[in-house]
């Protein structure tokens, strides 16, 4: 009882002073109030890659980023709380054309941006632009398939591939990226005809995400499938995964004809900034040299400077196919001519029910 007593007796002619200092540390950490918040909105959530690329931000502007992160109903976000976000990053430039459409987001006006970003990744209407991009393509079992088997999207239709693709859903948005590029690009009645093609020639039902379909490639379950080329890096610095990431080979689809199809990543601003100058200072940052670099190496995609290097592991990767430096032939659909066709798309993968069990 003593003890107790002494160190209640201590607690309370402590406590005043505790107090002061607690309140010394919430001074201490309310005093930031003033640092500047920025607040981001974006969808690149499963890559776990944007976070570095903000904090890098933060440590050269003394800001604080805020992200906001969601898979999927990025635009329905934006558009029902508009003032939530200074800066919109998403992982489908088409997301960033339709919310340009609907009025939410404000041109960008930047000399540096202009300057740095080709044409083909600035929108026209200077809304957003492309900070990078990734192909989908052909990952095949090393042990089952030589990259001389293989040639072109459309090629995944013929019959020699009978029961041996295996997809994620037909409905999920890389998908519907990549068939409403076949739509853009082959015209409808062959992406009709390839999208069916491919679907008739599935191992299994489609299931899971991009990386599970490299272990079904892993396991025998099947030989090819469509995935993105940042998920063989991934893959490979993961230890549950690695084995998965070296039984496939990644094959660059069309290199021989009109090039390899490629899913844009881009950034804006939103309409409703009251942050404008930080907004834009941190799209400068991901269109400078310094930040694509931290984008090339945190998240496995290709630049869209000209002279900023392809990963070296996707350059090593590319290097079995022939590709020099990692670089391969893009076959190049605008964005303005991908609106509609992701619709079209939509109803076709519903309508041959391509996700069904076979
Ligand atoms: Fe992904």
């Amino acid at each position: 009882m003593t003890g107790l007593a002494q160190r209640t007796g201590l607690a309370q002619r402590w406590l005043p002073s505790l107090l002061v200092l607690a309140s010394a540390i919430t001074l201490s950490t309310a005093a930031p109030a003033q640092q500047r918040q920025l607040r981001v909105i974006s969808d690149r959530t499963d890559q776990g890659t944007l976070r570095p690329i903000l904090d890098a931000f933060e440590a050269r502007s003394g800001a604080k980023v805020i992200g906001v992160f969601m898979d999927q109903g990025l635009v329905n976000r934006l558009e029902s709380r508009p003032t939530e976000a200074d800066v919109v990053i998403t992982k489908d430039a088409e997301l960033l054309d339709i919310a340009a459409q609907r009025g939410l987001l404000e041109p960008i006006r930047s000399a540096k941006i202009s300057a740095a970003i080709p044409a083909q990744f600035m929108d026209p209407a200077g809304r957003f632009f492309v900070d990078a991009y990734r192909a989908r393509v052909i990952f095949y079992s090393k042990a089952r398939v030589k990259p001389s088997d293989l040639s072109s999207y459309e090629d995944l239709a013929s019959p020699k591939w009978k029961g041996r693709i295996c997809v994620r859903s037909g409905s999920h948005d890389y998908n519907l990226a990549l068939f409403g590029m076949f739509y853009a690009s082959f015209g409808e009645a062959k992406a009709r005809a390839v999208i069916s093609g491919i679907g008739a020639n599935l191992a299994r039902a489609p299931k899971g995400n991009d990386r599970e379909q490299a272990r079904a490639i892993f396991e025998g379950k099947c030989d090819v499938a469509l995935m993105n080329t940042y998920y063989h890096p991934l893959m490979a610095a993961n230890p549950e995964q690695k084995a998965w990431a070296d039984a496939v080979g990644v094959y660059f689809p069309s290199q021989a004809g009109k090039g390899t199809f490629i899913m844009r990543s881009a950034a804006g601003v939103t309409k409703a900034t009251e942050n404008r100058d930080l907004a834009v200072a941190l799209l400068e940052y991901m269109a400078s040299r310094e930040g694509q670099q931290l984008i090339v190496d945190r998240t496995q995609q290709y630049s869209v400077l000209p002279d900023v290097a392809v990963h070296p592991l996707m350059v090593k990767l590319g290097a079995e196919q022939g590709l020099v430096n990692g670089r391969f032939k893009i076959d190049f659909v605008p964005l303005d001519e991908m609106a509609g066709q992701r619709e079209q798309a939509i109803k076709f993968v519903n309508e041959i029910r391509f996700d069904a069990e076979r």
